[in-house]
This record gives C-alpha cells, structure tokens and sequence, in this order.
C-alpha cells in the first residue's frame, strides 16, 4: 500500500495517543449521587445498585469525607423515606425538621465547601409514587408547580446550592425561578432534567428510594425514547424559563441527545449516567463477562465526548481512584 494518510501513526506510543487525545475526564466533571436514610449509624446496600449505599445522616457525612479526599466535590441527594411519611401531597418535602433539609443542612454546615444539588419532584414523597400530584389517576400539572417551588425553596432555606427538577412538570423552571427569587435565593442556581426519558433503566434507582409509581407508568410526563426533536422544544423552553445548567437523562441510551443539546445550545450539559446503566456494567462484570473497569471509563468518556461538560454518576468514587 502507499497511502501517503496513515492514521496509525499517531498511535504508536502511549505519549502520543496522550499527546493527541481529544476528550480527558476529570473528577471534577463528576456529580455523585447519595441516597440517605433515616435512622443512626445505619448503611444499607442496594441491592440493584451494587457498592451504593444508602446512609444514616451521620454516616453519610463520613461518606462525603471520603469523597471529598478521593477530589469528588459535587453531590446530589437524594432520601429514602418509610411509607408512614409519604401523602398524596408530599408534605414531608417542605418539613424542615425532616430527614431530608435536616440532611442538607448537616452537609452545608460540615462541607460549606461542598457543591450539593438537591431533587425537585414529589416521587421520594409521595403514596402515589408520582412526580406530580395525581387526581383520579391524572397528574395535574400546575397544580403540582405550587408543591415543587415550596420545596425548592425550603432547600434552598436548608442550603442547596444548585436545584434539580427532575419531575418534567410543563413550567417548572421558570416557576421555581421565580419562587426561588421572591425567596431571596436569586443564586441558587437550576439543573433542569430538561430531557428526561420514560425509561427502563431507572428500575434500580427506585428500589433504593422504594418509590416505584403506584399505578400506571411516567409517560404523560417524561419523554417518548422515540423523540429528539422534543428535546430541543424542552431545552429551549428550560432555557428560556431560566435554567443555568441542562441535563439529559439517561445517559448512554441518548448520546446523540447529549449532542443534539450541545450542538443547540451554550449552556453547560450535564447528563444523568443512571442506576440501570451502572447496574448492567456491574452484573456483567461479577459475572467476568467483562472488564468492570475499562466499561466504566469507556462509558464515562463516551458521555463526555458526546458533549456533556458534567455527569452524575454512581461510579464518581471509582472513577476518580483511577483516575487519580
Ligand atoms: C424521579 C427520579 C428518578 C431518577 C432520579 N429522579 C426516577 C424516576 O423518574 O422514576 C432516576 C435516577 C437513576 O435511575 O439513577 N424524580
């Protein structure tokens, strides 16, 4: 062959490969996400999502500790409540001695340092396991507006530094934008769970939350698998309502959403690498069906090189060990 193109060439050794790589992960790409617990001195597995933990307050400060030491700065929390303190309204969402803003304001006041999002949807909350407020089986959307900004500002009052609605109302953003800023909380900034799809790989996330809907499915408000355009219309619309950061969910399943959001717009992406997608690349490891290591990197970087500038992810502790 004499092709004067060779692409090869480039790589031949490692310090050229390094030389010429286009794409680099850093652990401060990484949001990690914690599950607490009620309770004292108390660490559950989940089942589902092999190596995360659900923690009692007090452990999961000394959790955050060792992340923070592994260079992760960035949390999203998230609680486990027992049914006793689930309604229809998710009341317990605003109950500022409840597990949840007491959990936020510990981290705050331990790590001041520390970026904590925090989760705007009723699901952890409510006895109808739904992000929205349901009446006689149909959400009602605006409705549930009132619900969400009363929580969002209740942890912005416990201390969260940036605000996920991840319930896919229609108006959320700019509602919580609105309310966070009549609260005096115009720094607080929004993650907005702009393209949220209805998928199958949040299966393990709601074992550890125990907050699979009661009936019926998530359809009527989180996106069609089947569509892209619709999440240019929802990012631009979150745009529009306000949010400083978007965020595509799952991840691995909707690379070319990651894409298509960072092609159209200039704000930072964030995308959600999910329970599920952890979970397969868990099980098959255990099984040696493959290199539980290199799937992790390699779906990391995939995620980065589709655009996203920020992943959330449950393999933030150890990524970032071999990372560093
Ligand atoms: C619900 C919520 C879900 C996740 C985060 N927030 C699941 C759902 O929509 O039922 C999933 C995260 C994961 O699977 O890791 N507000």
């Amino acid at each position: 062959m004499d092709s004067l193109r060779r692409p090869r060439r480039n790589r031949q050794s490692g310090v050229l490969r390094d030389m010429v790589q286009e794409t680099r992960l850093h652990v401060s790409d990484f949001i990690l996400p914690l599950f607490v617990l009620e309770g004292r001195n108390l660490r559950t597995e989940v089942a589902s999502i092999p190596g995360i933990f659900r923690h009692s307050p007090d452990l999961l400060l000394d959790e955050i500790g060792r992340c923070i030491d592994l260079g992760i700065k960035a949390f999203d929390l998230f609680p486990n409540l027992s049914d006793d303190k689930k309604d229809r309204t998710a009341s317990e969402s605003h109950n500022p001695d409840g597990l949840y803003l007491q959990t936020i304001q510990a981290i705050k006041t331990k790590y001041p340092d520390v970026l904590l999002m925090t989760d705007v949807a009723m699901d952890p909350y409510s006895s109808d396991g739904h992000d929205g407020l349901v009446e006689n089986g149909v959400i009602l959307n605006d409705e549930t507006l009132e619900i969400l900004a009363r929580m969002a500002v209740a942890q912005a009052q416990a201390g969260a530094d940036l605000i996920g609605p991840s319930d896919m109302m229609d108006g959320r953003v700019g509602y919580l934008r609105k309310a966070l800023d009549n609260a005096g909380f115009k720094h607080v900034g929004i993650i907005s769970y702009s393209a949220k799809y209805a998928s199958a790989f949040y299966g393990p996330f709601r074992d550890a939350l125990a907050s699979a809907p009661k009936f019926g499915d998530k359809k009527t408000y989180q996106m069609n698998p089947a569509n892209s355009r619709e999440a240019l219309i929802e990012a631009e619309l979150d745009t529009q309502e306000g949010a400083d950061i978007l965020m595509v969910k799952p991840a691995l399943t909707y690379l070319d959403i990651i894409s298509l959001l960072r092609q159209n717009s200039q704000l930072p992406i964030a995308a959600y690498n999910v329970s599920g997608e952890y979970a397969m690349i868990k099980a098959a490891a255990q099984n040696g069906w493959l290199d539980g290591e290199r799937a992790m990197m390699e779906s990391l970087m995939s995620i980065k090189r589709a655009g996203a500038d920020v992943i959330l992810t449950y393999f933030a502790k150890e990524a970032a060990q071999l990372l560093a």
